[in-house]
């Protein structure tokens, strides 16, 4: 089988910062109390005429750039989100036309936060598999749309942005070397986007028991399935949803502090553009090099969570 690996990232992320000072203005809250409990510093948040798809086509463009690739070449794009334009037409298709791509297969998945790595791994398998040559995967979110902005128990959570990755076929023993989805639709009530009030509503705790259970054992697992073991991993780039979680995480691989990707911090929770962001973070940081073992793990509404071991 072709071995099947990230060839060219790129990213998204709108102008205004929205701080927590910024929020202590909106609703009863303070810096101390979201620092404390997650980390998160300030998030971006969109400008009224920037949709999901228009922060997709941009992070694109610049994957692309970076892949060496003329959109053209790409054979199939894929969109994991949760807040699209549209129910109909997906942003996958919105993306295609913007590219002026025409004819190749597009469409979004719907897997919460962890539709990152579910669109990754849907990718992967045609590329092995000789279908196609090039994915354009994205991961692109406007939370503000769906964020109550007087619920101070979720609208200082989360932010916008985009994350875009091109696979391509790599040197064989690179790319990615094994993988785990799943999802547990028992916790469906736990996190989701309500019919009545278009919001978002969240148990926070149940979510926060399940994450930090799962985000570690994914991890661990993907791992396992490479044939390797958590002292080979050189870094981890983990869903960014709180700190707390991506701490419990980066213990459970005995993982140094500097191995580990943070940018919660400043992007707040960007579901699904989340793992692209940060990954592109943390290259351009010089942290993820040549060869280096990565493993990227995602969790989130559904239940879902996946995650994906891979050689740079
Ligand atoms: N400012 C001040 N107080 C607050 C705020 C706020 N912004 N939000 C909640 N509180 C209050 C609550 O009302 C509660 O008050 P009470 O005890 O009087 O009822 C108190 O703070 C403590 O609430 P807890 O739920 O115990 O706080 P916890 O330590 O669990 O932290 C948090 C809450 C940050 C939401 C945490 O549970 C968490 O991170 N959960 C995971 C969330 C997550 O990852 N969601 C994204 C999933 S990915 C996806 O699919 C989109």
């Amino acid at each position: 089988m072709k071995a099947v690996g990230i060839t060219g990232v790129g990213v998204y992320l709108p102008e205004e910062v929205v701080t927590n000072k910024d929020l202590e203005e909106m609703v009863e809250t303070s810096d101390k109390w979201i620092q404390t409990r997650t980390g998160i510093r300030e998030r971006r948040v969109a400008n009224r005429e920037t949709d999901t798809s228009d922060m997709a086509i941009s992070a694109a463009k610049q994957a692309l750039n970076d892949a060496g690739l003329a959109a053209k070449e790409i054979d199939f794009i894929i969109v994991a989100t949760a807040t699209p334009d549209h129910a109909v037409p997906s942003v996958a298709c919105l993306v295609q036309q913007a590219l002026g791509i025409e004819d190749v297969p597009a469409m979004d998945v719907s897997a919460a936060c962890s539709g990152f790595i579910y669109a990754l791994v849907t990718g992967k398998q045609f590329i092995e598999t000789n279908t196609y040559e090039h994915v354009l995967i994205i991961g692109s979110e406007k939370f503000s749309k769906i964020v109550d902005w007087t619920d101070r128990n979720t609208c200082v959570l989360f932010g916008d942005g985009a994350g875009a990755v091109i696979l391509s076929e790599v040197s064989a023993g690179k790319g990615i070397l094994s993988f785990e989805l799943g999802a547990d639709g028992r916790g469906a009530e736990h996190l989701l986007v309500s019919s009545e009030s278009g919001y978002v509503e969240m148990k926070g705790r149940e979510v926060f028991k399940f994450a930090v259970r799962q985000m570690p054992e994914s991890s661990l697992e993907v791992v396992r399935r490479a044939g390797l073991t958590n002292e080979d991993v050189d870094f981890l780039v983990p869903h960014q949803a709180n700190l707390r979680i991506i701490e419990a995480a980066r213990e459970r691989l005995s993982l140094a502090p500097d191995k580990v990707a943070a940018t919660v911090k400043w992007h707040g929770n960007t579901s699904a553009a989340s793992i692209p962001l940060a990954l592109f973070a943390e290259l351009q940081a010089g942290k993820i090099k040549d060869e280096d073992i990565v493993v990227m793990v995602g969790f989130g509404g559904g239940l879902t969570w996946g995650a994906v071991c891979l050689k740079w």
